[in-house]
């Protein structure tokens, strides 16, 4: 539930007035419900999380004496978790970066707070998707930032209409995107596109946000080369494990260029000064011993099943909608000829949690679609959801 605020008593900052900070709560809160069959939350299914082999880790560390993991680390990162993260980001996207481009993140939100504290003054124009992920949504406006959104069409950004807006005088600070099976559509920006993209990065002065947060999760072996590796002098990365090791950790990294890489490591002192040493030296063992490959081949697995499974039942059930066809990650995006906002409490009353794509906008756009997330979702109940929310129509 969102608490208004009474300034007169709390004089919270202006920057916090308005709608800022409610969104992704009012999501998890639909989480918490037991008899949901729930397409709500972008989260990895449980049945991905390592637990035997983060136990035995544990474990091991507490006989070895070791202290490293339980103690503060460097603010940029213990050094034996930079080299397999940059050990990592070499055999995934061709490129390593230098030991000066790359820093640990307590998960790729707080990759973005760091870029919003170190580039965003009041005013400043970031170019989003339109659609987008609710977090970034709300870390820019956070920072008092006036947010410009391009559409999006099955290719990913509309890069053709970015470059007219910005030949028309468009001057942005920083560009957010998120090219591989994005969040919440489900697309993937294509190859010519992020050619295209980078350019006009270069040709315009600004900085392209990169959220890879969903790349490794391609269901078939085609990953497009990445933004950071086309173009490392003008694109800024945020990853996260998240979604491929476990959230519980608040793990993910930032890669970029020096010169940014180090202001993010000053602006991280003051958020959490260093991400958490021990969820830091269980990814480093779990990296070094191949493990982190066997889980990602089992949760790709997992979660093409899902996608197939939730598509037939959308074909089966919904064929008047339109949706994606999402070729890795967590969504589809539904268009609908309803109001989603009122479909989607209606959706929770018969035991159905989804996402009205109003959330993913930031002007009150996406009134007839629905983020559905089959991440999460028990396969035995695919079917049955994606009936009760047809019935529904
Ligand atoms: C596109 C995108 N970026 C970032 C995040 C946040 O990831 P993390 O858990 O690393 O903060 C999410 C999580 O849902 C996401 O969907």
């Amino acid at each position: 539930m969102a608490v208004s605020q009474d300034t007169e008593r709390f004089p919270f900052a202006e920057r916090t007035r308005g709608d800022v900070g409610e969104g992704i709560a009012s999501v998890l809160a639909l989480l918490g419900r037991a008899d949901l069959i729930s397409f709500a939350g972008g989260f990895p299914d449980p049945k991905t999380f390592p637990r035997e082999r983060a136990a035995s880790l544990l474990a091991e560390f507490a006989a070895g004496g070791e202290s490293t993991a339980f103690q503060y680390g460097p603010t940029r990162g213990l050094a034996g978790t930079l080299a397999a993260m940059a050990g990592r980001i070499e055999s995934l996207q061709g490129r390593r970066p230098e030991e000066d481009e790359l820093l640990i993140t307590s998960g790729a939100i707080e990759a973005l707070e760091l870029v919003g504290k170190s580039f965003l003054d009041r005013g400043d124009i970031v170019v989003i998707e339109a659609p987008t992920y609710l977090g970034a949504i709300q870390a820019f406006r956070s920072f008092e930032a006036e947010l410009r959104a391009v559409p999006m069409d099955d290719q990913g950004l509309d890069v053709d209409e970015l470059e007219r807006l910005l030949a028309g005088g468009l001057r942005p600070k920083l560009l957010y995107t998120i090219p591989d099976h994005q969040n919440p559509a489900g697309v993937s920006l294509s190859s010519e596109r992020r050619s295209a993209l980078v350019e006009l990065a270069r040709r315009h002065g600004f900085v392209i946000v990169e959220d890879v947060a969903y790349r490794e999760l391609g269901f078939g072996g085609d990953a497009l080369p990445s933004l950071w590796s086309l173009a490392p002098d003008v694109v800024l990365q945020a990853g996260t494990t998240s979604k491929t090791f476990f959230p519980g950790v608040r793990l993910g990294w930032a890669v970029g260029p020096a010169e940014v890489a180090a202001q993010l490591v000053n602006a991280k002192q003051t958020t959490d000064q260093c991400s958490s040493a021990l969820g830091q030296r269980l990814f480093e063992e779990y990296v070094r011993r191949g493990w982190i490959e066997e889980q990602l081949a089992r949760s790709r697995e997992l979660y093409a099943r899902k996608c197939e499974l939730t598509l037939a039942a959308l074909s089966l059930h919904l064929p008047e909608a339109q949706w994606t066809t999402p070729r890795g990650g967590f969504f589809t995006w539904l268009t609908l000829p309803v109001d989603t906002t009122e479909l989607a409490h209606r959706a929770g009353d018969a035991g159905v949690g989804i996402v009205p794509g109003a959330l993913f906008y930031a002007d009150g756009r996406g009134r007839d679609n629905v983020r559905l997330s089959f991440s999460m979702v028990d396969e035995a109940l695919i079917d049955a959801g994606i009936e009760k929310l047809a019935r529904l129509l």
